[in-house]
């Protein structure tokens, strides 16, 4: 029997160790999850997401009283991206998330569903695409590409 070993690294930050641009981005992400429209998980997400014009898209997560309606805040800011500035590369995307009655302290990933749609995004420009990820305080998790939250991805290739 063979195997293989999958293994990602990821960096572990606190806010003192972002750079001002990451700090700037964490701001943004805060003030984006602020507006979050959650009134059924009362469960708040915020990003920002940095494009290589300078442009910081925001984005909350926007939920629906047909749950599956609602979107995850990641795909909202993504896809808000895609759509106003198409030839803008993503550099840099800064997540934030917390139920609405506490300040949660553990990183929080982006779900499968969100890490699938950044790596259409990745692949579609060709340079990686960072994500920082965090709960309302507390550490932050900084991976350098998408690639390394979702190893074996299913992309164009294997059409
Ligand atoms: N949510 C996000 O916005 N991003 C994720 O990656 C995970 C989950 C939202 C969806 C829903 O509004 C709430 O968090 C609870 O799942």
């Amino acid at each position: 029997m063979k195997q293989i070993i999958i293994q990602s690294i990821l960096t572990i930050l606190s806010e003192k160790e972002l750079s001002i641009q990451e700090k700037d981005l964490m701001h943004q992400a805060f003030e984006a999850r602020s507006k979050a429209y959650a009134p059924y998980s009362k469960f708040t997400v915020g990003v920002a997401l940095l494009l290589d014009n300078g442009v910081v898209v925001q984005g909350s997560n926007q939920e629906n009283a047909a749950y599956p309606s609602g979107l995850c805040a990641e795909r909202v800011a993504i896809y808000y991206a895609g759509a106003n500035y198409p030839s803008a590369k993503m550099v840099q995307m800064f997540i934030t998330a917390s139920p609405q009655d506490r300040n949660l302290q553990e990183p929080i990933p982006p779900c499968g569903s969100c890490r699938q749609a950044i790596a259409e995004y990745e692949m579609k420009q060709d340079i990686p695409i960072e994500i920082l990820f965090m709960g309302a305080e507390g550490p932050i998790y900084k991976s350098d590409s998408l690639k390394n939250i979702l190893p074996l991805v299913f992309d164009k290739n294997h059409l």
